[in-house]
């Protein structure tokens, strides 16, 4: 599995497992099968469960905020592990568990911690609150082999900015996945959302 193939990794926040079958094959259909289905609502772990069986859907789980909750999201059948910050216990257990993990990651300390522990890329979040493209280019200059992630504040409109670094192997996001749109059951309408930022991708 490559996680950064499509370059964007969709981040969901979803509150009714209900919604899982019908986003996922949103997310699919329209070009970006790829999910994060973030630990931060009762219906994780179950819509990971669902999504999972979608042929052709790569599922993670975000904001894995310990050694338990990597557990749990494996068990529901998750791919991959993104945390929103570092911790050694939960780069462990998810390499125990034999998945991929995205620590956070966003000071020279915590990158350097993250090296430390054999991480070769990190999130960087909230990449709007921390500097943006610039930070990113600025500490890929001592950490050369390192790649960042972004997310918090990305979209469409400036995506690009931090695609345009080499140390930027994929950016990720929500705005494809609005709640709004979920709790409105208007799929069709992440469908397009998901093929604008595939095309907006193509086109760099
Ligand atoms: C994340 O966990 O990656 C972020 O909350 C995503 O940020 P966004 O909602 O601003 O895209």
């Amino acid at each position: 599995m490559d996680l950064f193939a499509h370059r964007i990794i969709p981040v969901v926040v979803i509150n009714d497992a209900d919604d899982a079958e019908a986003l996922g094959l949103a997310l699919r259909d329209g070009g970006l099968p790829i999910a994060e289905i973030t630990f931060r609502t009762e219906a994780a772990a179950e819509s990971i469960a669902i999504m999972s069986e979608i042929e052709g859907l790569t599922v993670g789980a975000g904001t894995v905020v310990s050694p338990d909750q990597v557990e749990l999201a494996a068990e529901a059948g998750a791919e991959f592990i993104v945390s929103p910050g570092l911790r050694a216990d939960v780069v462990r257990e998810a390499r125990l568990d034999g998945k991929p993990i995205l620590p956070g990651a966003v000071t020279p300390g915590e990158i350097m911690e993250a090296q430390a522990l054999g991480v070769e890329a990190v999130k960087f979040f909230p990449a709007n609150v921390y500097g943006g493209a610039a930070a990113i280019r600025t500490l890929s200059a001592p950490f050369t082999t390192m790649q960042f992630v972004p997310t918090g504040g990305v979209s469409a409109s400036n995506m690009a900015d931090y695609l345009a670094l080499p140390c930027v192997p994929a950016v990720g996001g929500s705005w494809m996945v609005p709640t709004g749109l979920i709790q409105a059951k208007d799929f069709a309408a992440i469908s397009t959302l998901c093929r604008t930022a595939v095309q907006l991708v193509a086109a760099l």
